[in-house]
């Protein structure tokens, strides 16, 4: 046997893409169908909470700049009024003025610090509280969204695009009020010291704003690319090693190497364009800067020599331009900042702008009360049909009723629509048309928790949680005590090796149950969808990583725990079969046989020709 030949990735072209990178699918891209507006609305809804201290920030800034900005002020007094006079054994002036600069510096300084406390607590609070939208989010997304939005691109969203909002927020935005705020503090207070400097300095702002223009629109491209990029090597390294066991098997490593090193270098690609632009931008606004400061001097200068400027003025002026241009630099930062989380905020925006399609209703429906004493209800697939959203149909029209209580078995080849079935009795997916009844109420008008109470679907993968096994069982019932949990555990003969792991029942089973083996992990569910007691039991092959003696054991368990309720048992051995009281063989989205078990043996069909290949098989 070959193993599966992988994609040619030349390494040498860095445009490749690995495949499925560009399939049309907008779930293969970075941004859902985002709505207009929003990324706005998120924003605005995030900040809504904190408009108060939103507010209380914003003056502390403005009188931290009042506070700072007082400082050229006082230079040029000193030199044109303080000095002279302390030349004339005058000390006041020069005293006042070295106390009013120490006096703006502590003010500014206490003010900074209160505005840097302030705005660290909003940003945290917003960052938490978008942490936990995301996350809320994207759990309660149906089924389908997960099977085409990877995990991958959820931690994404969730580590580096939040991070980049707080970048923005905590550094970005108060770096962007700062500069605008000493623009216009500053461009005051210069063509109030000189309207001839004044307009000079203002001049400059048309080739600066120019620039900041010019700079924005290449970056924001430059940035998107490079957000969707490192999104790319995320979601490559989690699916890499969510998936390291086959990876090792079919020696995937080379190939995956070479995947990933096309993505990371398209990353690293897309961060060298980015300071690029960046450095062009510094470069250019400096030039304007400098060649503003320039003509401030030499034209200052001419005007003092000719008496038409005081030197106090010029040196003020001067000390001014340089607080003016100094954070231009940072300005680009900020605009960096601020085209990423933008981008960043797009995508978040585009994730929690997606509906589950599979939605709560929104005036539940009430099961009728249960018929006599038994939990099992009845089940009714009404003119059913399904495609799953990638794919053709599975179920074309699909008719079937299953009565209460009763225990039905479903056998047919792989493929032919046995765990779909499956799947929509326990509404992972809703029917593209007709309707699924559980006891004559459409589970769409069920409360998803009532729904789910009463459906419980036990499967081959059966997944454990971090934790104890006691927990694990206790899933099933939270508020189930331990004397019930291993009765449960009893019942389908899962207490024997319980009883034998290090602590028992407080066993802790982290690391996707590493601890036990996957025969062990399906008693575990077992026990877990028993101590649920649901109405409706699905059994997806979920006996088929037991032995056989294993599988004998939770058999002979099986009529206890299948009495009384309606059950779906899917199996592809065919012992479990036999203590259902009906047959169904599936191929192709329908029912080919239906039937009791003695019956469907006895006659000529296809589980007849099934039995007797097992049979066979078997000896
Ligand atoms: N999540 C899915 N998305 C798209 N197609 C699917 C999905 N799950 C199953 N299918 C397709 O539906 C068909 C029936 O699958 P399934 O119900 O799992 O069959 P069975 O359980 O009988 O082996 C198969 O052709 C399979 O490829
Ligand atoms: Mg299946």
């Amino acid at each position: 046997m070959t193993a599966p030949t992988t994609t040619s990735v030349a390494p040498s072209d860095e445009e490749d893409l690995p495949r499925g990178a560009d399939s049309g699918d907008p779930f293969d891209r970075d941004v859902l169908p985002t709505p207009p507006g929003a990324t706005a609305a998120l924003l605005r809804s995030l900040l809504a909470p904190m408009k108060a201290r939103v507010a209380l920030t914003t003056v502390l800034l403005l009188l931290q700049q009042a506070a700072v900005q007082a400082g050229p002020l006082l230079v040029a007094y000193a030199i044109d009024h303080a000095v002279p006079a302390f030349r004339d054994h005058d000390r006041g002036p020069l005293i006042a003025v070295a106390v009013g600069y120490l006096l703006s510096a502590a003010a500014g300084g206490a003010l900074q610090y209160a505005f840097i406390t302030a705005s660290a607590r909003v940003n945290q609070d917003v960052l938490l509280d978008l942490r936990g939208r995301i996350f809320r989010h994207a759990q309660a997304l149906s089924v389908d969204f997960h099977e085409r939005y990877t995990s991958g691109r959820l931690i994404s969203r969730s580590t580096t695009d939040v991070e980049s909002l707080r970048e923005l927020l905590s550094e970005g935005l108060q770096e962007l009020v700062t500069v605008v705020l000493s623009f216009v503090f500053i461009s005051a207070m210069l063509l109030w010291l000189d309207l001839g400097l004044g307009a000079v300095a203002v001049a400059s702002f048309v080739p600066l704003y120019l620039l900041v223009r010019v700079y924005q629109r290449r970056a924001g491209e430059v940035y998107r690319l490079r957000s969707t990029a490192i999104a790319a090597v995320i979601v490559k390294f989690v699916e890499t090693m969510n998936g390291i066991r086959p990876v090792r098997a079919f020696r995937r490593e080379n190939a995956n190497d070479d995947e990933f090193r096309v993505l990371n270098r398209r990353h690293e690609r897309s961060n060298g364009d980015a300071l690029l632009e960046m450095a062009r931008y510094v470069v250019g606004s400096r030039l304007v800067a400098n060649t503003a400061v320039a003509m401030i001097v030499l034209w200052g200068a001419y005007r003092v020599a000719d008496g038409s400027l005081a030197l106090g003025v010029l040196a003020a002026a001067v000390l001014y331009l340089r607080r003016l241009y100094d954070p231009i630099d940072r300005l680009g930062m900020f605009l960096n900042s601020y085209q990423s989380a933008a981008a960043s905020l797009e995508k978040i925006a585009g994730l929690l702008a997606q509906t589950p399609s599979v939605p709560e209703p929104s005036v539940p429906r009430e099961l009728p009360a249960p018929q006599g004493e038994l939990p099992g209800r009845e089940v009714v697939f009404e003119g059913v049909r399904f495609a799953y959203r990638t794919g053709g149909e599975i179920l074309p029209r699909f008719d079937l009723t299953l009565p209460a209580g009763r225990t039905v078995a479903v056998v047919g080849s792989t493929g032919a629509g046995k765990s779909t079935l499956a799947k929509l009795l326990a509404r992972f997916y809703d029917p593209s048309d007709g309707r699924v009844l559980l006891d004559g109420v459409d589970l769409r008008e069920l409360a998803v928790a009532e729904l789910r109470r009463g459906v419980v679907m036990v499967t081959q993968e059966a997944f454990l949680f971090s934790g104890t096994v006691a927990d694990n069982i206790a899933l099933g019932r939270p508020e189930a005590t331990r004397e019930e949990i291993e009765r449960a555990a009893k019942a389908i003969g899962a207490h024997e090796f319980i009883s034998a792991l290090p602590d028992g029942y407080d066993t802790d089973v982290r690391k996707r149950g590493g601890r036990i083996s996957a025969g062990q992990r399906q008693l575990v569910a077992f026990a877990r969808a028993l101590l649920a007691d649901p109405a409706v039991l699905i059994l997806d092959e979920a006996t088929s990583s037991l032995d056989i003696p294993g599988e004998r054991a939770v058999q002979r368990a099986m009529a206890t725990v299948l009495h009384g309720r309606t059950a779906v048992v899917i199996a592809h051995r065919l012992s479990t079969v036999e203590i259902a009281d009906r047959v169904l063989v599936m191929e192709h989205g329908r029912i080919v046989e239906d039937g009791g078990p003695a019956e469907l043996i006895a006659g000529t069909g296809r589980f007849s020709d099934l039995h007797r290949a097992w049979r066979d098989s078997l000896v």
